[in-house]
């Protein structure tokens, strides 16, 4: 057991808010059964007591909410350390679940364990939440593209901070080879800037999430009071899910006072999210870019925040209505925001 960072309670807020409101969603709707997997899940516990990502997830699955649908709910935990391995028994041996619970746990290395048993359960048939929380870069493309084959999966990958630094540098491609599942990131090396590395590797990595059944996807940094970054992939194949995920990733910040960067701004601007006074800034420099190459509708700029930025639906309009009361844009009101226009104004100099 370890310490856990302030980083990483933040991602656990953001997953139990996540994962409260999916299973019992999942339940209500699939009678096919759902599936929550930990690939890399660890000892179940932190030194100060607080809960690890495979007991956060069964406590979401063991609720009432959950248990009222007969649906089966699968938890698959794998972990490679025999130590951490047996913590985690321990924590759910004796455990009193509801009756349509199942955990199955594996002690080995996830890209040998993980697919026999998925397949066995028969996962793809219903939804899957996979959670790949591995140390560093380890998460195997291969294991995303067979969660990608499901009939509705979602994934949610961590990279650690030196991610960028050491593909950026090269310093390991066969480890790049492995994470991005081939090998035309490395590309990246004819790149000059650090900048331009980091949003490239992230794009190609969204590019072959989209390839591997996840079109839908979200990638924020959340950083610690230290600005200790972590950075995370959440793929899906709804945009709800996205919409799902970005609430629980505003709702978190209220709680912990951790902060956010968007990993493809140029600027690497860290900010609070808060619903109350969200600061916009990084939202209106990225729509003035949009428009830069045209006229759009409302409905398209709300889509671009939700599914490109770090951002909300609903904070679209809030910073089109500022970019227009500072003369930086048009519109042409409709009632309904397909027909909305918004552009450049003419003499405004973006
Ligand atoms: C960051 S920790 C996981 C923390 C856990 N997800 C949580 O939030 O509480 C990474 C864990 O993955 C384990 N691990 C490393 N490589 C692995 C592999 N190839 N397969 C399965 N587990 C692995 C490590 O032993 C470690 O316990």
């Amino acid at each position: 057991m370890w310490d856990r960072d302030p980083h990483t309670e933040a991602k656990h807020d953001v997953l139990k808010i996540y994962l409260d409101a999916w299973f019992p969603i999942m339940a209500s709707r699939w009678s096919t059964g759902i599936c929550y997997v930990d690939a890399f899940a660890g000892p179940g516990e932190y030194r100060d007591g607080s809960v690890g990502s495979p007991i956060i997830a069964l406590d979401a699955a063991c609720r009432s909410e959950v248990s009222q649908y007969p649906t089966e709910v699968q938890l698959v935990f794998v972990e490679k350390e025999p130590d951490r391995f047996a913590h985690l028994e321990s924590m759910v041996v004796g455990r009193d679940l509801p009756q349509r619970c199942h955990v199955t746990r594996r002690l080995g290395a996830c890209e040998e364990v993980l697919l026999p048993e998925l397949d066995g359960i028969k996962a793809s048939r219903g939804p899957v939440f996979a959670n790949f929380d591995g140390w560093g870069v380890d998460t195997p493309f291969e294991l995303i593209k067979r969660v990608g084959q499901g009939r509705r999966p979602e994934v949610l990958v961590t990279f650690h901070s030196q991610w960028f630094t050491r593909f950026a540098g090269q310093e390991e491609v066969g480890a790049g080879d492995r994470v991005f599942g081939d090998r035309e990131w490395r590309a990246v090396a004819d790149l000059a800037s650090p900048i331009d590395k980091r949003r490239y590797l992230v794009d190609e990595y969204r590019r072959r999430l989209t390839a591997a059944g996840f079109p839908y996807h979200l990638t924020f940094e959340l950083l610690d009071e230290g600005n200790h970054p972590l950075f995370l992939v959440f793929g899906t194949t709804q945009e709800v899910g996205v919409e799902k995920m970005k609430d629980a990733m505003w709702r978190v910040d209220t709680v912990s006072g951790s902060k956010f960067r968007d990993p493809r701004d140029p600027n690497q601007l860290a900010f609070d999210l808060s619903d109350g006074d969200p600061n916009i800034t990084l939202l209106l420099q990225q729509i003035r870019e949009q428009l830069d190459q045209g006229p759009k509708t409302l409905v398209e700029l709300q889509q671009f925040a939700l599914l490109e930025t770090v951002f909300k639906k609903v904070h679209a309009k809030t910073a089109v209505d500022r970019l227009e009361a500072d003369g930086k844009v048009t519109c042409r009101r409709a009632r309904s925001y397909d027909q909305f226009i918004v552009e450049r104004a003419a003499d405004s100099l973006f």
